[in-house]
This record gives structure tokens, C-alpha cells and sequence, in this order.
């Protein structure tokens, strides 16, 4: 059984990344496989609307998100950890996200529904204000991208004014929650039966 997590931050002491970081030790605790990808070390096209999805299933673009949608075929589970930018999801997970296009074309035009079974997916986030509604956004757009890859709701963090580089380190009561939490997931992923 295999969780593969996602850090969409580009930054290098990302607050996002270290409780995905530690969500994914929470799971490996349980006895499941992780993998770890950071889309700031990937080298990916921006989706182009050109539309060659719709006609054969495939993006025209073969590169490193190419590879990280074969992975996501096969995961059992998914985290993916995004910080908010501009009340949204940042530009690097948004970017991956366009790029999932030809899951929705699979799906929607071409009657091509993803795999489906007992596969969850869990979403990450951080936000230095707490304004109301600051993860809204994030929420809808990830919920869409789990969806379109057949991946069931498995759950959320969402930590809301914490802002600097690296300062998520200094509240251990986030991070050991973020361990809870994988761990939790790892579990549901083992005991739940298939879905459909
Ligand atoms: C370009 C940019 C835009 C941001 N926009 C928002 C925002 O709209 N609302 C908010 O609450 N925080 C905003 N933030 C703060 C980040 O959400 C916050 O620093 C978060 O902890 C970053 O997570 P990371 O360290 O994983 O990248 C922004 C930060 C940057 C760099």
C-alpha cells in the first residue's frame, strides 16, 4: 500500500511541506510505503488549452508531471499539501491541477471513469492570515482534483495564521497532529472496504 504525498509550496522551509512531511511519517508508522514529490523540483509545461485531451485522452506534453500522474494511477493515497496564495491555491499546485485536464476528459468526454476502489486522498494547507474563508477556494479546486483522479475525501488540515518561512516548526502541537492524522489515514486506507 503506497501514500504518495505532494508539497505544492516552492518554498525550501515551507511550513505546508513540514506537516506533510509529518503526516507521511504518521502513515509509514502504520506500516504503509510513502513517497514524497516536490513540485518546486519537477520541471512541467503549464497546461496550454490547447484541448488535444478531449480528442485522445492524453496531454500533449510529456515531462515530470507526466510521471507524477502515472504514480498517482497506481498510489492508494494521496496528500497534497498547498499554502494559500492570493485566497487561493498557490500557482505551482494550481498549475499541477490544470495540467490533471485529461482526467477530466477521460472522465467526462470520453466515458473513461478513473479507478476507483477504497483509494482516499487528504489535503494539507496553510495560510498566514485567518480571515474567514481563507482555504474556500483551495478546498473546491483540490476536491475537484481528487475527484477527477478517483480518489475519495480522506480528510484535512487546515492551519490558518502561521506565515514566515519555517515557523510552523516552533507549534509541535500542529505538527504532532499532522503525525495523528497520517497515521489515522493509513489506517482507513487498510480497513475500509471498496467503495463502489
Ligand atoms: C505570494 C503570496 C501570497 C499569499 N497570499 C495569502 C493570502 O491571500 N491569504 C493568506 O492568509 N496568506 C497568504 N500568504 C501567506 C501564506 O499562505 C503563508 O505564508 C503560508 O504559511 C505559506 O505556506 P508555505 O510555507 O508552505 O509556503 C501568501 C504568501 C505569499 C508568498
Amino acid at each position: 500500500m503506497e501514500v504518495l504525498g505532494i508539497a505544492c509550496s516552492p518554498r525550501v522551509r515551507s511550513n505546508s511541506t513540514a506537516l506533510l512531511e509529518r503526516f507521511l511519517e504518521g502513515a509509514q508508522s502504520q506500516g504503509v510505503r510513502t513517497r514524497m514529490v516536490s513540485l518546486r523540483t519537477l520541471n512541467f509545461e503549464w497546461c496550454n488549452g490547447c484541448e488535444s485531451c478531449s480528442v485522445t485522452g492524453r496531454c500533449v506534453f510529456d515531462d515530470d508531471l507526466t510521471v507524477l500522474f502515472r504514480r498517482l494511477d497506481v498510489a492508494d493515497g494521496v496528500a497534497v499539501a498547498a499554502p494559500v496564495y492570493a485566497m487561493g491555491m498557490n500557482a505551482l499546485g494550481k498549475a499541477m491541477i490544470e495540467r490533471a485536464q485529461e482526467y477530466w476528459a477521460r472522465a467526462y468526454l470520453l466515458n473513461q471513469p478513473p479507478r476507483a476502489g477504497k483509494r482516499r486522498a487528504f489535503f494539507i494547507s496553510t495560510a498566514g492570515t485567518s480571515l474567514p474563508g481563507v482555504f474556500d477556494c483551495s478546498l473546491k479546486t483540490v476536491r475537484y482534483f481528487f475527484r477527477i483522479l478517483g480518489f475519495r475525501w480522506g480528510g484535512e488540515m487546515l492551519v490558518s495564521a502561521v506565515d514566515a518561512a519555517g515557523e510552523i516548526e516552533r507549534r509541535p502541537d500542529w505538527l504532532d497532529q499532522a503525525g495523528r492524522s497520517g497515521a489515522r489515514f493509513a489506517r482507513s486506507l487498510q480497513h475500509s472496504e471498496g467503495w463502489e
